[in-house]
């Protein structure tokens, strides 16, 4: 979360003087302070309407098209989720069949990931993928120092290898648990790992490397079957055996439906872990993600703790204690809901809508297309060689006036020079609402055309604050 400071200066707010009538206790006698506890309650009708008419400034979810996190769902679900709001996850004595759920997606995932004993993959729910990388690290931390215990008193560091293009919870893994994180910069039209680079960072301490299907900079898929083969091939030159784990955060959701010859799962033997996020394309409202190992040995026993259930004792690895069932139930019924036939539908359509969007924008003339949104439903673009009057960043500026929210930014090294725009095609985003962005982008094309120079060029910081 945001990290805030407090605030000590006196703004209240301001209630409005109809509401008055709802004010039976006088408690609306002096108006609520923003930063401090006011010293006595209101009315419930008076609380709802301050906070609801406050929240009316946040972006409109649908034309949000820079997050890959599901923005609608069913009457059904939102009813289940409001009657499983009260359940503690960690309560599984409590609540038996909410664990079941639990258990029946970790399965299901399993299946669809090609566990080799679906009935041996071990897994959990976490709040969302950043989480679900933690626990993998975790794990590959933890075999490691097994295997090398003796080095790593000695001092010998652990490194964990990785594209520059991973999203920024794999830094925070490396942060936190002390590992160094070895990043493989972008290389001229290489904007992900590849085998090669990911090969000429690896040594004895690495611990693993991170494949990522598909990249949060540009919807690319990185290559897990190569960077595998790579990786067996150094085995048998040199005996070091490192695993990988698979952010599948977006990818995982979207590949098992839309592309099943793609090998990039747990048909890899090299692969040890996956994590997908239940709020990508998953399609369950925020906060839900996915860790599966493919089996006992890739999860240190050491790192599994025990709750009460029905009696016994429930293995558990999390990073939190108490979270609500919602989240996860939300998933199950997705699953139960849509099953195979229903997932691939959507997610054909997500991609569908992106491959027109990214061929429309090609059209105008003005955009050059870094990836074309036929891996994960998303698509990243630069402006034409030719366009020297605005940049990415005034395209987003000026979508944003129509409610737009399409994320201008800058890859990381080495091809910081490049600014992109990327676009993340969701369920529920349609195929006429992209007609309409469409629409709207030629009707400010003339404008940017016409422009002197991109605004930062004449001392206009960009506004985009969007962090991976
Ligand atoms: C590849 C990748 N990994 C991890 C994450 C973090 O996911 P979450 O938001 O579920 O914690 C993201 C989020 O965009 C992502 O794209």
């Amino acid at each position: 979360m945001a990290l805030h400071k407090g605030s000590s200066n006196g703004h209240r707010l301001s209630v409005n003087a109809f509401l008055g009538e709802a004010d039976p206790i006088g408690a609306m006698r002096e108006a609520p302070p923003k930063h401090r506890l006011h010293p006595v309650s209101l009315p419930p009708r008076v609380a709802y309407q301050l906070i609801h008419d406050e929240l009316m400034l946040d972006g409109n979810a649908k034309l949000n098209l820079a997050t890959f996190v599901t923005t609608s769902m069913e009457e059904e679900a939102d009813k289940l989720m409001a009657e499983c709001s009260d359940k503690n996850m960690i309560d599984k004595d409590e609540y038996p069949q909410t664990a079941e759920l639990e258990r029946r997606c970790v399965a299901i995932l399993a299946g669809l990931w090609h566990a080799p004993e679906p009935d041996e993959a071990v897994g959990c729910s976490t709040t969302g993928s950043s989480e679900a990388c933690m626990l993998a690290g975790m794990a590959l931390k933890r075999r490691w120092m097994r295997r090398n215990q003796a080095r790593y008193d000695a001092g010998a560091k652990p490194n964990m290898v990785m594209g520059a293009n991973v999203q920024v919870c794999w830094e925070k893994f490396c942060n936190f648990w002390e590992v160094e994180c070895r990043l493989a910069p972008m290389e001229g039209e290489r904007f992900h790992l590849d085998a090669e680079s990911a090969l000429a960072l690896c040594d004895e301490n690495t611990i693993g490397v991170v494949g990522v299907l598909g990249s949060t900079f540009d919807g690319s898929y990185e290559p897990i079957q190569e960077i595998c083969e790579a990786l067996d091939g150094l085995q048998r030159r040199t005996g070091l055996d490192i695993p990988v784990h698979v952010d599948g955060a977006s990818g995982g959701m979207i590949a098992p439906f839309l592309d099943p010859d793609l090998i990039w799962d747990f048909r890899l033997p090299r692969v040890a872990s996956i994590n997908t996020s239940g709020h990508k394309y998953g399609l369950v409202y925020p906060g839900v993600g996915w860790a599966l190992w493919r089996d006992h040995e890739a999860l240190p026993e050491e790192l599994v703790f025990k709750v009460n259930y029905l009696g016994g004792d429930m293995p558990t690895f999390a990073l939190n204690f108490s979270r609500p069932g919602s989240e996860v139930i939300a998933q199950y019924y997705q699953f139960l809901r849509l099953g195979f036939e229903g997932y691939r539908a959507v997610q054909q359509s997500c991609r569908h809508v992106a491959r027109h969007l990214a061929a429309g924008l090609e059209k105008t003339g003005a955009f050059r297309l870094i990836t074309r949104g036929d891996q994960l439903p998303v698509f990243a673009c630069t402006v034409a060689d030719d366009v020297t009057s605005f940049d990415v960043f005034d395209v987003s500026r000026r979508l944003r006036e129509r409610g737009w929210q399409v994320p201008a930014y800058t890859f990381p090294a080495n091809r910081t020079d490049l600014s992109v725009l990327r676009v993340v095609c969701r369920n529920g985003f349609t195929m006429d609402l992209a007609d309409m962005l469409l629409a709207d982008l030629e009707r400010v094309l003339p404008e940017l055309r016409a422009q002197p120079a991109p605004l930062q060029n004449r001392g206009v910081e960009p506004t985009s604050a969007f962090h991976h």
